[in-house]
């Protein structure tokens, strides 16, 4: 299947048929009445390639977009694209001046401030707002990627390979030409070039980007604004969470990129986003553009039992236990709290995510319809002649997802609960040391490998809290020894047994014996000789690193790859199937970390039939539940005072500070601080999390129940102008009219 033609017939008859309707004004009435067609068909769902916009141009000027989507993408380097950047490794970012000043939620800068704070420097507590651009913080480490041009390369990549080609063969042939389409690209354009599989390689594109290294932070709001509601509130609608930050971008010589350097001078941009505070309401279209990271939307029913069967299951329930143990350390210890709060964040948001990813799957039957559906495939495909491959494909998948089960099981209670303990990761270190002292190295060598290898651990201990982590151990031990009765590697098992099954006693052995445990000692290995690499085999917590690592490569790993490799060939099968099984279909492809643009229109939810959600939420809302001893609800004084004194500058809506609202735009994980832009592609907020009911939209999405969040940008720049009072960033921004 080559160059997939994304055919949206009965959305285009929709157009017209709307356009005359739009002649009456009783027009929309009219036509939701009578044409009560379920809302699925309305393709709120999908999230596109920009450049394959013009094929649901149609559909979005229908659904409320007034401006031509060549503005949105297109070849010569002016589309909006161009102010929209993947920021750090999984967040999205937008431009909002021509000075390289960049918005995102203050989730995604989470990291960056965190490396700038210290207990006199609380940026979490207090804040920040550079006043001036000499008091930018350099964020090491942080970049930023612009996407400037796309193109579809499927045929050069597939040319000559026949559909049921193995993939490794295949793979290795695609590997070649992709090398030199990207080498061609890169010199042509002179941009980075990257080929990225689409429709589980079914297609191939080419991205052009541009990755600038200077950045950084002007302004953070404390967590008592972006943090606002903490983990209780995360993936949760009504929502009083500013979640943004501010950063920016420098260039080096010629608007290039460049490493960090005080001279270096903000980048600047043709493109940037145009703000418009003219505020939501109910039915207006919206559209999120940014970089959405997995989803599974075609995935067969057997992999879905696995995530809801298996995998999310195992990783709530240790999770649970991780955090509580985290949770109790923190607030007795603002010290450890602040060494784990970023931590803490990324494991307690896949925890609850997940937990509303199984509710959202059971409530409306996916399973149930995924079976449905391949039955009717199956019908499908045994009759028909062009693939023939497709009628024995839901038996082979039947087979391969069949067989995995106890490995996948065995899998996450590794990765969740032994591998969950931090001085267990920091093992791996010591056996990188080991393999330093059995290789033939000089003395010299040796001491300047093994100094380097320990320099590197500096970071860790920055982060790190022994008491913490101790309990940890205990409690995930005694988690993993419960539900990996007979599955523990031998090796592990036979330390459990030495302790008589008393965790408690090994972990005072492990943590009182371990080099890990004792940054001091640790840094002594760079002076080690060969002889002393007894000491790591004797070493407790290595022990029990080497145990899981090497019974996982040997019994479990090579099992669990074969299994995804098979089933990435069959997936590739599967997908090409069910395009030409549902023609009328409009296909977009997962979620892959490539920008894509989503868009779907302001909505109020009622996830069952008594709960009424607005569509809003206002700074009175903050006030109400504002609560002085919770520090995740406790709204700071000077907020207070505004709302007191009624000081909201320019933005008011009918006397309230707008914050937060949702639309049935269809996001995913890498979506956070993407761009909520209205039907002319102007800035009215920044995306950053989707309502818990909705979260299963990774593998299904319903926009009854889906909603994404964003941040009203209103709120935004009251927070900057009048809280954080850095009005001068408003004059580097254009409003729009
Ligand atoms: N749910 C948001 C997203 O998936 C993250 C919000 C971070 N906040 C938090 N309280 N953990 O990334
Ligand atoms: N908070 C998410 C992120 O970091 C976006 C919310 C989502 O997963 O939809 O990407």
């Amino acid at each position: 299947m080559r160059g997939i033609v994304l055919k949206d017939k009965v959305l285009m008859e929709m157009v017209g048929l709307q356009n005359f309707l739009n002649r009456s004004i009783f027009g929309f009435v009219f036509f939701a009445m009578c044409f009560a067609v379920p809302q699925r068909t309305l393709a709120r769902e999908g999230m596109w390639i920009p450049a394959t916009l013009a094929s649901r141009e149609a559909n979005m000027k229908l659904e409320g977009l007034t401006i031509p989507v060549k503005d949105i993408y297109n070849e010569d380097g002016t589309g909006l694209n161009n102010a929209i950047v993947l920021f750090g490794r999984g967040c999205t970012g937008e431009l909002i001046s021509g000075k390289g000043l960049l918005l995102t939620n203050h989730h995604c800068g989470y990291g960056s401030a965190q490396r700038l704070s210290s207990t006199d420097k609380d940026y979490f507590s207090y804040g920040y707002w550079a006043m001036k651009p000499e008091e930018e913080l350099p964020c090491q480490g942080l970049t930023v990627t612009f996407i400037r041009k796309m193109a579809d390369v499927t045929d050069r990549v597939l040319k000559g390979l026949p559909d049921t080609l193995n993939d490794k063969t295949r793979d290795s042939i695609a590997m070649k030409r992709i090398t030199a389409i990207e080498e061609e690209y890169r010199k042509q354009s002179g941009y980075d070039a990257t080929v990225k599989p689409f429709y589980q390689s079914n297609q191939y594109w080419v991205i052009l980007s541009e990755t600038f290294s200077d950045i950084r932070l002007v302004g953070f709001p404390p967590n008592g604004i972006g943090k606002f509601g903490g983990d209780a509130e995360n993936w949760v609608w009504p929502r009083h969470t500013g979640d943004f930050s501010i950063f920016r971008v420098y260039a080096g010589a010629g608007n290039k990129p460049a490493n960090y350097d005080k001279a270096n001078k903000p980048y600047e941009s043709g493109r940037f986003f145009h703000i418009n505070t003219s505020g939501v309401k109910e039915g207006d279209f919206t559209m999120v553009y940014g970089f959405p990271g997995t989803t599974d939307e075609y995935a067969y029913s057997g992999r879905l039992r696995q995530v809801t069967g298996i995998i999310d299951p195992i990783a709530i329930q240790a999770r649970t236990i991780r955090l509580d143990v985290w949770n109790k350390h923190a607030a007795a210890d603002r010290a450890v709290f602040l060494k784990y709060t970023a931590k803490n964040a990324g494991i307690a948001n896949g925890w609850k995510k997940w937990k509303g990813e199984l509710e959202g799957l059971e409530l409306n039957k996916v399973m149930d319809k995924k079976i449905a559906y391949e039955k009717k495939f199956q019908k499908w495909a045994d009759k028909q002649t062009d693939l023939p491959f497709a009628n024995d494909l839901l038996n082979q998948f039947k087979n391969e997802t069949g067989g995995v089960d106890t490995l996948m099981y065995m899998d996450m209670y590794n990765r969740e609960t032994v591998m969950g303990i931090e001085l267990v990761q920091q093992s791996a270190l010591l056996d990188k040391a080991l393999g330093c002292l059995r290789l033939p190295l000089s003395d010299s060598a040796l001491a300047d490998t093994l100094k380097k290898l320990v320099a590197g651990a500096d970071g860790f201990y920055k982060n790190y809290d022994l008491p913490t982590d101790k309990d940890e151990f205990t409690a995930l031990m005694t988690l993993y020894a419960a539900h990996m009765k007979g599955k523990m590697p031998v090796a592990l098992e036979a330390i459990y047994k030495s302790f008589g099954g008393d965790i408690a006693k090994w972990a005072d052995f492990v943590f009182a014996g371990s080099l890990a445990a004792n940054p001091v000692l640790l840094q002594q290995l760079s002076g080690w000789k060969p002889g002393d690499s007894v000491r790591i085999q004797n070493d407790p917590a290595w022990q029990i690193w080497h145990a899981v690592s090497q019974a996982s490569a040997e019994k479990i790993a090579p099992g669990l790859s074969r299994y995804s490799a098979n089933l990435r060939y069959l997936n590739r099968l599967y997908l090409e199937a069910q395009m030409k099984f549902e023609t009328e279909k409009s296909f977009y492809p997962d979620a892959n970390l490539t920008l894509r643009l989503t868009y779907g229109k302001v909505s109020a939810m009622s996830p069952d039939k008594k709960t009424h959600y607005p569509f809003q939420t206002t700074l009175d809302d903050i006030i109400a539940v504002d609560d002085p001893q919770k520090e995740d609800f406790r709204v700071p004084e000077k907020l207070k005072d505004l709302y007191l004194k009624k000081d909201f500058g320019r933005w008011a809506d009918n006397g309230k500070i707008p914050v937060a609202f949702i639309a049935a735009n269809h996001t995913s994980g890498g979506n956070s601080g993407s761009p909520i832009l209205n039907t002319r592609g102007e800035l009215i907020g920044t995306n950053f999390d989707r309502a818990y009911e909705g979260t299963m939209s990774d593998y299904y999405f319903d926009p009854n129940r889906c909603r994404n969040i964003s941040v009203d940008i209103r709120y935004t720049l009251f927070i900057v102008e009048k809280f954080g009072g850095a009005g001068w960033l408003l004059n580097e921004m254009e409003f729009a009219k």
